[in-house]
């Protein structure tokens, strides 16, 4: 029987990309099985979505002062009751804890709205108008300890346009997101994207630099 990858996705919003990810292993896009959708809010829009697909959810308890270490041990403990073989980060705003991102080291990839190393953190659209750049995306990347700064896998990249707003960049970006997202987990849960000493590997090849998917 082929082997099917159970992965997790991990949210905290609307849940685009974790849709995005759905449809693509019900598509045989990807050779995997969304086994189960972590939200740290329990009013996430992606849960519903998520609920409605007839997907495994569940809540990670975050309230008040939840430290790092303990969310990271309870999130771990939801993903290991699912079997989960690989975690998507995908608008999870919650920093992740050393022992976490060590427990998952190489099985746990992001999605982050800019052609990264530029404009890490947050208000990536934004920093992009004021800064005056040409051009904008988003990348998929290998998490590490170090806030979005893990090896880069694929990029989606496009021109910015006289006129664009945060808006539309931010509707452009998410397109290319959809793209680009499930295709890395496609690599993944075919094997040919592996993480080996601290590189992302693709069909045995160190990624030097990330694979580019420009706009049409
Ligand atoms: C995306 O723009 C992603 O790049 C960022 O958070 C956003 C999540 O959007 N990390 P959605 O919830 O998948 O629609």
């Amino acid at each position: 029987m082929e082997r099917s990858l159970p992965f997790a996705v991990l949210i905290s919003g609307r849940g685009s990309n974790m849709l995005a990810l759905a449809r693509a292993a019900s598509e045989g896009r990807i050779a995997g099985r969304l086994a189960v959708v972590i939200s740290d809010q329990p009013a996430a829009m992606g849960l519903v979505e998520a609920h409605r697909l007839g997907l495994a959810t569940d809540v990670v308890e975050a309230a008040g002062g939840t430290d790092r270490a303990t969310l990271g041990r309870r999130l771990t403990e939801i993903l290991e009751r699912h079997r989960t073989e690989l975690v998507a980060l995908a608008g999870f705003m919650r920093i992740l804890d050393a022992g976490f991102v060590q427990r998952w080291q190489g099985r746990l990839l992001n999605i982050h709205p800019s052609l990264l190393p530029a404009h890490r953190g947050l208000h990536t659209h934004r920093r992009v108008l004021a800064a005056g750049d040409h051009q904008h995306g988003c990348t998929v990347h290998f998490v590490t300890e170090e806030l979005d700064a893990g090896p880069a896998i694929i990029q989606g990249r496009l021109a910015v346009r006289p006129g664009d707003t945060e808006e539309s960049l931010s509707a452009r970006v998410q397109q290319l997101e959809h793209i680009i997202y499930p295709r890395a987990v496609g690599w993944f849960a075919a094997r040919r994207l592996q993480w080996k000493d601290g590189c992302a590997m693709l069909d045995d090849r160190p990624l030097t630099s990330p694979i580019i998917e420009d706009a049409q």
